[in-house]
């Protein structure tokens, strides 16, 4: 199913002829970039949760330097092509999807908007983009499937091979088709940010987060007590085969997957189970890439976890061209910093076939549920039409390096 929807007042472009309008609330309508969610989710949210949206690691280097990598590159657009019918599809792993981006995997998602995982998944069904549902989430992974039949999973590594199996066949068996494995958590980053907020999972109850609750009534109301009374105390569903422990208990101990002993022993494993596509996600070193192609992924995501995990990792698209290189034969994808249509425009320009966009999607699913989600993927949606219009791209084939005027030190790369 299309959209149409009812423009921001800046856009100027064709509509398709199918599809209803959307009218959005005004609280939606009054975002018209993808930052704006931001502010409007740190007032909804109690401050401990929007913590841990919103944070990095240690320096929050890696942080800034995803979004300000951006700037190392300017466009050189062509004029005078028609750009009245600008296409914005993209083949990848045997579907065409209607844009080049697509919703990258956040974990707890139903503790920062209703139903989250839900809302993120029937937006993305709805605009035909990717969605990929993190491993750390709260709802199950088959009622998320009912709202998206082609969600992609995302795995982290179970301890055990006989819990890497059974998770493999559940998610199988629920009917996924695209399996997501997240290598760069092999321990967890140092999210200090967390700590200084009052934020861990489990979430202990405590006085300081009551009082979040009662100064945040929205989210109280509209997220955490609709959730306890329509589907009881959230689980994490979908670390392991079998359900985990509740997301608010003084004492549990949340059974992480302990992935610090995992190889590519593990990636063979799952290729030999997985006859689905398979795709590893957050690899930053070319060789890592060459090694998951030659492991049989179907496709690699060069990410650095949105700067949650090493603190200073580098900036996936300061790596991308050398990934690219290395590994010409499967789909090289990025995250980390998106925002802007200019920003997917020079990720294709770079090389990436896809990019994924994480933390502006939570903003949205939190404060406007699905619509809010469908909002923030009409503005990136607008964006990327018409920026490619304005550099003289009439399709997403059509963008390649010669977009980019190289600056500094990454012109050798370009
Ligand atoms: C709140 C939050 C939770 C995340 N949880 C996961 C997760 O469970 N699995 C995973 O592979 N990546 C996870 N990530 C990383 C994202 O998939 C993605 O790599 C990152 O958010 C992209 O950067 P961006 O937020 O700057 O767009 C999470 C990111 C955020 C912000």
């Amino acid at each position: 199913m299309n959209h149409q929807y009812v423009q921001s007042g800046t856009v100027d472009r064709k509509e398709t002829p199918q599809g209803a309008r959307v009218a959005y609330s005004r609280k939606l309508e009054s975002c018209l970039s993808l930052d704006d969610f931001e502010l409007a989710a740190k007032r909804h949210l109690p401050t401990p949760f929007y913590q841990y949206v919103s944070g990095g690691t240690e320096t929050n280097q890696s942080l800034r330097s995803n979004r300000s990598v951006f700037s190392d590159f300017e466009l050189v657009p062509r004029f005078m092509v028609g750009v009245d019918n600008v296409d914005t599809s993209v083949d990848l792993l045997g579907h065409r999807y209607s844009l080049p981006f697509g919703i990258a995997p956040m974990g707890v998602a139903a503790l920062w908007a209703y139903r989250g995982d839900t809302a993120l998944a029937s937006a993305a069904a709805v605009e035909n983009i990717p969605m990929m549902l993190s491993g750390a989430s709260l709802i199950p992974l088959e009622d998320v499937r009912q709202a998206n039949q082609r969600a992609w999973f995302q795995m982290f590594f179970p301890s055990e091979d006989a819990g890497i199996v059974a998770l493999t066949e559940r998610v199988r068996a629920a009917g996924y088709e695209t399996l997501v494995i997240t290598v760069d958590c092999p321990v967890n980053g140092n999210r200090e940010n967390n700590a200084r907020a009052g934020f861990s999972t489990p979430v202990r109850p405590s006085l300081r987060l009551a009082w979040q609750g009662i100064t945040h009534p929205r989210w109280t109301a509209g997220t955490f007590l609709r959730t306890l009374l329509t589907h009881g105390m959230p689980h994490f569903e979908n670390n392991h085969a079998h359900r985990g422990v509740p997301l608010f208990s003084a004492s549990a101990q949340r059974d992480l997957s302990a992935a610090a002993h995992a190889d590519w022993r593990q990636i063979k494993l799952v290729r030999e189970l997985w006859k689905g596509k398979l795709i590893v996600k957050g690899l930053l070193d070319p060789r890592d890439a060459a090694m998951a192609a030659a492991c049989g992924a179907d496709g690699i995501i060069v990410s650095n976890h949105g700067g949650r995990q090493l603190d200073g990792a580098a900036a996936p698209l300061r790596v991308l061209p050398g990934i690219v290189a290395a590994c010409p034969s499967i789909p090289v994808m990025l995250d980390s910093g998106v925002r802007r249509g200019t920003d997917v425009i020079k990720a294709l320009a770079l090389g990436a076939k896809f990019v994924f966009v994480g933390r502006p999607f939570a903003y949205a699913a939190s404060v406007g549920g699905r619509e809010g989600v469908l909002r923030a993927i009409q503005l990136l949606k607008d964006e990327v039409q018409r920026d490619m219009a304005l550099a003289g791209r009439r399709s997403v084939g059509d963008i390649d390096k010669s977009v980019l005027y190289p600056l500094r030190a990454y012109s050798h790369q370009v």
